[in-house]
């Protein structure tokens, strides 16, 4: 298994051309095989990884840690609150001494405005490659783990309706980077994508009009709608998920007036009734049960959220195996 793109930072998936990321994908297919029967692959052994966190993870942080501890090497778990960057040191110098320690530098910060320009700052002052593990804009290793889950659950077809739907939560103001990052990835593959959300929650015009570009390149489609029963209709996909109104409000409130004015976008059995029969709902997690979507919904026979959280992991792996290995 050649790391075919050794030191190439993975910050966005609209960096790696479509050859590049369906090996991302062949590769994790295959160390998914290699999980499940048991085999070694020792892939980045005495390889050390450092994974920086400005926000908490459940998903991001484990399947690193333990996708390389599987492949033989160690990550360094770090909460920046713990690190001098708290007391004000930069990206620059953050970036250059780490990776006079080790072989990666994985980050997460998805404060507005600062997450992705931080990441890149480490990215060009790194001299080994930097992973976004998410930022205010990009979720790669999201967007890369929803790809491989379509392509398992619908096969290599194209031209499937696939819904990025907003949904009402209150947990947290959630960042775009998951939306986002689907509008972006999706259309390239071929799909109908189609991009759902009530007023307020738009995406920024530069990601609409880059997604067009991506659908025609690729012979799909990216529509935008503000009718939630029409990105229903007929999907093969749908993934209604809450993000936040940064794109027109930059405040950190969670609940405001356009927030509860919305709360009727909700996933529920009624609204899956719209889909296709066969129609697959996926969700990043997280979720907000109750509010986001109905539990009978995400705990049903058209879910595969756990198969999507799963293939985290192995597509984390393929991401560090890629850019970090030797062999
Ligand atoms: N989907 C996702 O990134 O989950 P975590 O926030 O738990 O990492």
């Amino acid at each position: 298994m050649k790391p075919l793109y050794k030191g190439k930072h993975f910050v966005t998936l609209q960096e790696w051309d479509r050859g590049e990321i369906e090996k991302l994908l062949e590769v994790s297919y295959e160390l998914k095989k290699k999980f499940h029967a048991n085999e070694v692959t020792d892939l980045l052994k005495n390889k050390t990884s450092f994974l920086m966190f400005f926000e908490q993870s459940t998903r991001t942080r484990n399947s690193m840690e333990a996708g390389i501890a599987q492949m033989g090497g160690h990550a360094n778990f770090l909460d920046t609150s713990t690190m001098q960057i708290s007391h004000g040191e930069t990206g620059k110098d953050t970036a250059i001494i780490l990776s006079s320690y080790g072989h990666a530098i994985a980050c997460r910060n998805c404060f507005w405005g600062e997450g992705n320009a931080f990441i890149r700052e480490m990215a060009e002052n790194a001299s080994v490659p930097v992973m976004n593990l998410q930022c205010d804009l990009y979720h790669p290793m999201q967007g890369l783990a929803d790809l491989m889950t379509v392509k398992e659950v619908k096969g290599e077809r194209e031209n499937l309706k696939l819904s990025i739907i907003w949904a009402y939560a209150t947990s947290h103001k959630k960042p775009i980077s998951v939306p986002l990052t689907q509008s972006l990835l999706f259309p390239r593959f071929g799909y109908d994508v189609v991009l759902a959300h009530p007023e307020g929650y738009e995406l920024p015009e530069w990601v609409i009009e880059q997604a067009k570009k991506n659908a025609e390149a690729a012979g799909g489609t990216f529509t935008v709608t503000n009718d939630m029963d029409e990105a229903y209709r007929d999907a093969d996909v749908v993934i209604p998920k809450n993000w936040g109104s940064w794109a027109s409000n930059q405040s950190d409130d969670v609940i405001d007036e356009v927030l509860e004015a919305n709360r009727h976008w909700k996933c529920t059995e009624e609204k899956m009734a719209l889909a296709k029969d066969d129609v697959s709902y996926m969700h990043a997690l997280p979720a907000d049960r109750g509010n986001e979507v109905e539990d009978s919904v995400i705990d049903g026979r058209r879910s595969v959220v756990y198969q999507e959280a799963e293939n985290r992991l192995h597509t984390a792996k393929a991401v560090m195996a890629m850019t970090m290995g030797d062999k």
